[in-house]
């Protein structure tokens, strides 16, 4: 049996954006360069928290039809903290209002703790990426306002619902 999926609309004045994803995924490299071609994409047309105004919280901002790639808004409360988590595709994100911090780790080689690798501040207007593997991170809002960041997910989330892969309950190497 073959299911017809309906594809969601696009959020309004977000086609540039959309465009210039497709494009880079015409590139057809590897997952790193996939997301580098998307990241320099978003870094051009990173949207205005402005042309979000409408749209719910969470709401898909764009699922690609043949389900190469979405466009997910998240909006971060004053505090708010991920799990420790990887991910089942590449992603890009953009901080289009206030401040993410975002943590890397790597599982140490007999895999029962993690070791901290590297952690970015990323403020308003901050494009970055990555691509399994080695894409164990956290993100957190420390920042004591409201921030907000589109994100890129190289999958359609329609279907998936989420880009995280696993999460991590381990403990953390000082
Ligand atoms: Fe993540």
């Amino acid at each position: 049996m073959t299911l017809l999926k309906q594809p969601l609309p696009t959020a309004p004045r977000l086609d540039p954006l959309v465009s210039g994803i497709r494009a880079a995924l015409n590139h057809r490299g590897d997952w790193q360069r996939t997301a580098q071609h998307a990241a320099s994409e978003l870094r051009r047309y990173l949207p205005a928290p402005e042309m979000l105004t409408g749209i719910p919280p969470g709401e898909l901002l764009h699922v690609e039809p043949d389900g190469t790639f979405s466009i997910q808004a998240i909006v971060w409360p004053a505090g708010r903290i991920t799990r420790i988590h990887d991910h089942v595709t590449w992603c890009v994100f953009g901080v289009i209002q206030g401040v993410l911090d975002e943590e890397l780790f790597t599982l140490d080689g007999s895999g029962d703790c993690l070791v901290p690798v590297g952690r970015s501040t990323n403020a308003t207007g901050a494009v970055n990426g990555f691509a399994p593997p080695g894409d164990i991170h956290r993100v957190a809002n420390n920042a004591g306002r409201t921030a907000i960041s589109i994100h890129v997910y190289g999958t359609d989330l329609s279907r998936i619902g989420s880009s995280a892969l696993r999460s991590y309950d381990l403990p953390v190497r000082p």
